[in-house]
């Protein structure tokens, strides 16, 4: 899969971009990253990329034409796909978004900066508008990051573990159990006993019942989408029986 990244700031993604998983993608040739640095399609001998916003008020905007010309010239005009345009304004980020974007052949990243971008580009340019979470970043790159990122585990081969990608906290629809490693003692804390005892069916139940409890702990909204067994129905409704009887004896006291 081809990422077209579109930035003022291209260096900040070299180094997470040469660590780990996705240098490894990248050397296998399961992605391609392409950097381009919108200030070189700024045609004015400044090559500014911001102006003053018509109307007045503070901040500065990127202006359209380098940013329209930077996108049509790698990729065409119109550009054949999705385009997308990193704003706190945007869709919110998730894991279904991810694995539909997995499915493209390439995808275009816009990197906002300042207090925003010229209309004409959402309106004319941009196919979609992407947030990743709400709270504002000093620009778009982080962002683009992590949907470089999330999307990329979701292409075969990318992770060592075949499995890895589809183990993940919201494949399953639950939140992960807890995971442990040697030493079996740390400071005086144990591992529970069950991960040592080499009975795998007892680990799978553990981990199972460790995953609801966690996700009903946490995140109660994912058990009503999660896929349940009648195992699991049975240990929600004993957690919940626990909680009330808890609660009753709270109120006793009173
Ligand atoms: N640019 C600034 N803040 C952002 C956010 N939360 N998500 C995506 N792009 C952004």
């Amino acid at each position: 899969m081809r990422f077209d990244i579109f930035t003022l700031f291209p260096d900040v993604f070299q180094p997470y971009l040469q660590t780990s998983i996705l240098q490894r993608a990248q050397q296998k040739g399961l992605i391609e990253v392409h950097l381009h640095n919108i200030r070189d399609y700024a045609t004015d001998k400044h090559h500014i990329t911001d102006d003053e916003p018509y109307g007045g008020g503070g901040g500065m905007v990127m202006k359209p034409e380098p940013i329209f010309a930077a996108v049509e010239s790698v990729l065409g005009a119109p550009p054949a796909c999705p385009v997308i345009l990193l704003t706190p304004q945007g869709k919110t980020f998730n894991h279904q978004i991810a694995r539909q974007y997995a499915q493209l052949e390439t995808l275009a990243l816009i990197c906002g900066r300042y207090e925003g971008v010229d209309e004409r580009v959402r309106e004319h340019l941009v196919t979609d508008e992407l947030s990743i979470g709400d709270y504002v970043l000093s620009g778009g790159e982080l962002a683009a990051l992590v949907v470089l990122d999330a999307v990329s585990r979701f292409l075969p081969g990318v992770l060592g573990d075949p499995d890895g990608a589809v183990d993940d906290s919201y494949a399953l629809g639950l939140l992960e159990y807890p995971h442990y490693t040697r030493p079996a003692e740390f400071r005086g804390w144990r591992v529970p006993d069950v991960l040592l005892s080499g009975d795998h069916g007892r680990i799978a139940r553990w981990r199972r019942e460790q995953a609801l409890l966690r996700t009903w702990q946490r995140r109660p909204d994912l058990l009503e989408k999660a896929t349940l067994s009648k195992e699991d129905k049975a240990f929600l409704e004993r957690l919940r029986q626990t909680q009330a009887t808890l609660r009753q004896g709270e109120n006793d006291e009173i």
